[in-house]
């Protein structure tokens, strides 16, 4: 029988192990080796690792890989990327190259605003509220002076604060709907601080207005909190070439492959079981350089999966189109990001991601972005109508299947050369596997 622990938190790393070990892992010969064998040797990078999080016992890698040749608006970048999936950077590297012979990746910021709610409840006359509301408004915009002061200093600060009255959806409630600017941060901090004195604000002002009865002076704050559907921090990646120039491939002409693709982008579009899977590879790009870059990529997929059914039904975030001869492929994702704050100045990889970049500020890193989720979709998609996905993903997953089997550096070299020429199942890998090792 397990016991319930308290004061876990309080235990140092070695104690919480040993309770692991004690607790769920009686069996395990190698968990703790495991654990420890993560370890960094350098002491000070282990302890800056253990205090990002709560009761960490050991560090999780994920590989730090480049895809190299991305020419955006004109700028040739190498892009910095985390991810776990095998045959993602290479799909990106091989698009990035196809396109940066032909003019390579236009991107636009389109706008950067973010924004949060202070979400209330008000039992009353909505006439009244809005009055109060047209009133207050400079006590609350002042009332974060102190707060906003630096990021006024960049540039930034509070937008604007509308009152919406949603009692349409909930009875008595409403919401202050406030938007901001916050630069080069993500601003989560910053713009969670200016809500939380809004509602302060909001409460001590309607407790002092005398047009509201004394029940409509309870405004009760439900909570606030910013918003990760930022519709309005907009990023617009875009390549395109003449149709002749398309096809690198001697089974299908260009004019077919342009329309074979288009048509795939078609059914992302209008068949959200395709569009999941279509973003979702949207999303191993762009997801691979948000978490090298030391992003909060829960934040950025929660906004685009938004974002890609804002008009009610799941669609694609990429389109496409041929126009006299010109075939061209885009983007347009909301992301909302940071190159200053958070983890961007303390976890030394994101430090070099950073380096690698030449070091973007915010709207350059949204371009970067945008452009790795076009790439890696072109590259998918470019696949799935002419190959298939297997024969490319296969490859690039052979090193793990061999790995799975503890194949020898020998075995793995001679498999590789071996399945240069053979199509990569789990089943024909195993099989040449025994069959080199009888
Ligand atoms: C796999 O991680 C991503 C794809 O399924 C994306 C797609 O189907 O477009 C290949």
């Amino acid at each position: 029988m397990i016991t319930p622990i308290t004061g876990f938190s309080k235990l140092n790393k070695e104690e919480k192990i040993d309770w692991l070990l004690n607790t769920y892992l009686k069996e395990s010969s190698t968990a703790e080796s495991v654990l420890k064998q993560y370890w960094n040797n350098n002491e000070d990078l282990q302890q800056l690792h253990e205090e990002f999080t709560e009761n960490t016992l050991s560090n999780f890698y994920l590989p730090f890989g480049i895809a190299p040749n991305f020419l955006i608006n004109g700028k040739l970048i190498a892009i910095p990327m985390t991810t776990e999936e095998s045959s993602v950077i290479a799909a990106a590297s091989k698009a990035a190259k196809f396109w940066q012979t032909r003019g390579g990746f236009k991107v636009e910021v389109l706008n950067t605003e973010k924004n949060g709610q202070v979400h209330f409840k008000y039992d009353g006359d909505p006439g009244k509220l809005k009055r109060f509301f047209e009133l207050s408004k400079p006590v609350l915009l002042d009332s974060v002076e102190t707060i906003t002061k630096n990021m006024k200093k960049r540039g930034g600060g509070v937008l604007d604060i509308v009152l919406l009255d949603k009692t349409s959806l909930l009875e008595n409630y409403y919401q202050l709907h406030c938007t901001f600017e916050t630069k080069d941060s993500m601003g989560a901090n910053f713009i969670n601080s200016c809500l939380e004195k809004f509602a302060d604000t909001l409460k001590e002002e309607a407790s002092k207005f005398t047009e509201f009865s004394s029940e409509e002076k309870e405004i009760e704050v439900i909570m606030s909190i910013l918003s990760n559907f930022v519709p309005n921090c907009i990023v617009r990646a875009e390549v395109s070439c003449p149709v002749s120039e398309l096809s690198e491939d001697k089974n299908i002409d260009s004019k077919a492959f342009a329309e074979k693709f288009i048509t795939a982008i078609k059914i992302a579009e209008v068949e959200p079981y395709r569009a999941v899977t279509h973003n979702k590879g949207i999303m191993n790009g762009i997801d691979a350089v948000v978490l090298a870059t030391g992003n909060d990529f829960r934040a950025v997929e929660a906004g685009i999966h938004a974002y890609a059914c804002r008009e009610g039904k799941y669609t694609s975030l990429t389109h496409a189109k041929v126009e006299k001869g010109i075939f061209t492929f885009w983007l347009e994702i909301p992301l909302a990001l940071g190159t200053v704050g958070g983890l961007t100045n303390l976890h030394p990889l994101v430090k070099v991601a950073f380096e690698i970049l030449q070091k973007p500020n915010a709207k350059e890193l949204m371009q970067i972005i945008a452009v790795a989720g076009l790439a890696q979709n072109f590259a998918a998609v470019k696949s799935l109508v002419t190959n298939g996905i297997q024969q490319g993903h296969m490859k690039m997953h052979l090193m793990n299947i061999l790995n799975s089997q503890n194949a020898t550096p020998k075995e793995k070299d001679e498999l590789v050369h071996y399945f240069k020429k053979h199509t990569v199942t789990h089943s024909s890998v195993t099989e040449q596997l025994e069959r080199i090792r009888n």
